[in-house]
């Protein structure tokens, strides 16, 4: 899919300077050892840097998954992708294809070039992780961890080891060309064949944004967010729900609840999250604004679209 486990520095001494999504993926193999007994085929589907992630990125590596995984002699995919929305099509893979095998994605916080590349130790566990006997779901793997979809978060802008599994905990670590398993691999759901097809054939995303309660916060936001006026002025797709990263346990400032009240009326869906990167929010009864529950915000957002696609 592109990303910095694909891209180069103009000089391997500083990293920082760097293009993603510049090597193929085939590239990318070129260079692999593996201890993993298995024949590995590589597909180029996207080359992007994955903050540009889109719909027709997403459909296309939908297609690419549902041919490759329905293959009897597939025993895994390895997905190499940018961290920056590993989450979300991580998040968005395992809803609608909770698969039987295991689906892994990868990634890199240093360039292919870089003098510390991680890339190269990252792809190496992803295929192990991937040629593992029983492993099932979509998993994420970098910096030696085994993240579950749901959980997987990036929560570090520069360190090697980039991402959480908040308090679910990790599935588990690559170690010396094996998985040391901690948890259960992610239960394949029940099947989400038709919400697939309406996200294969949607022209568009409904649009749902998301609007983050902090202190001094303006109601005047959530009103301009919400007015279809506002929106058919940007000739935008008028906004069907709103996300709230809430404050701590998914709480609200004052100034934006009429406001979220009024949008609310008018037939916006309104879902609440936390801001904060850890933690649990748990439904309680008469919620005004419903929980997204063990969703971040960008998750939350992610299953609010695939609910109003149908
Ligand atoms: C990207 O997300 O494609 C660029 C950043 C990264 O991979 O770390």
């Amino acid at each position: 899919m592109g990303g910095t486990i694909a891209g180069l520095a103009a000089s391997a001494a500083d990293s920082r300077d760097y293009v993603a999504a510049q090597l193929l993926v085939s590239d990318l193999l070129a260079g692999l050892t593996t201890q993993a007994s298995c024949v590995l085929l590589s597909e180029q589907v996207a080359q992007i840097d994955s903050k540009d992630m889109d719909l027709a990125v997403w459909q296309k590596l939908l297609q690419r998954c549902v041919h490759w995984l329905a293959q009897a002699d597939v025993q895994g995919l390895v997905i190499t992708h940018g961290t920056d929305t590993l989450e979300e099509t991580a998040f968005l893979l395992q809803t609608l294809l909770a698969p039987r095998k295991p689906v892994v994605l990868t990634c890199a916080m240093r360039p292919a070039n870089a003098a510390d590349a991680d890339g190269p130790r990252n792809l190496r566990d992803a295929v192990v992780v991937a040629a593992t006997a029983g492993a099932q779901g979509v998993l994420a793997v970098c910096a030696g961890r085994v993240l579950g979809a749901q959980d997987v978060q990036k929560v570090h802008s520069s360190r090697l080891d980039a991402f959480s599994s908040g308090e679910a905990g990790d599935i588990g670590r690559v170690h010396q060309g094996r998985v040391d398993r901690q948890r259960d691999w992610p239960a394949p759901n029940a099947s989400q064949t038709a919400l697939l097809d309406a996200l294969l054939a949607a022209p568009a995303l409904p649009r749902v944004e998301i609007l983050l309660s902090h202190a001094a916060a303006c109601g005047a936001t959530v009103d301009a967010l919400a007015d279809p006026a506002v929106a058919a002025r940007h000739g935008a797709p008028p906004v069907r729900g709103l996300v709230l990263a809430g404050t701590g346990g998914g709480t609200v400032h004052h100034e934006l609840v009429a406001a979220l009240r009024r949008a609310q009326a008018a037939g916006v869906r309104v879902l609440r999250s936390t801001r904060c990167a850890d933690g649990f929010l748990q439904p309680r009864p008469g919620d005004e604004f419903p929980v997204a529950a063990g969703l971040s915000p960008v998750k939350a957002r992610l299953a609010l679209m695939l609910e109003l696609l149908c």
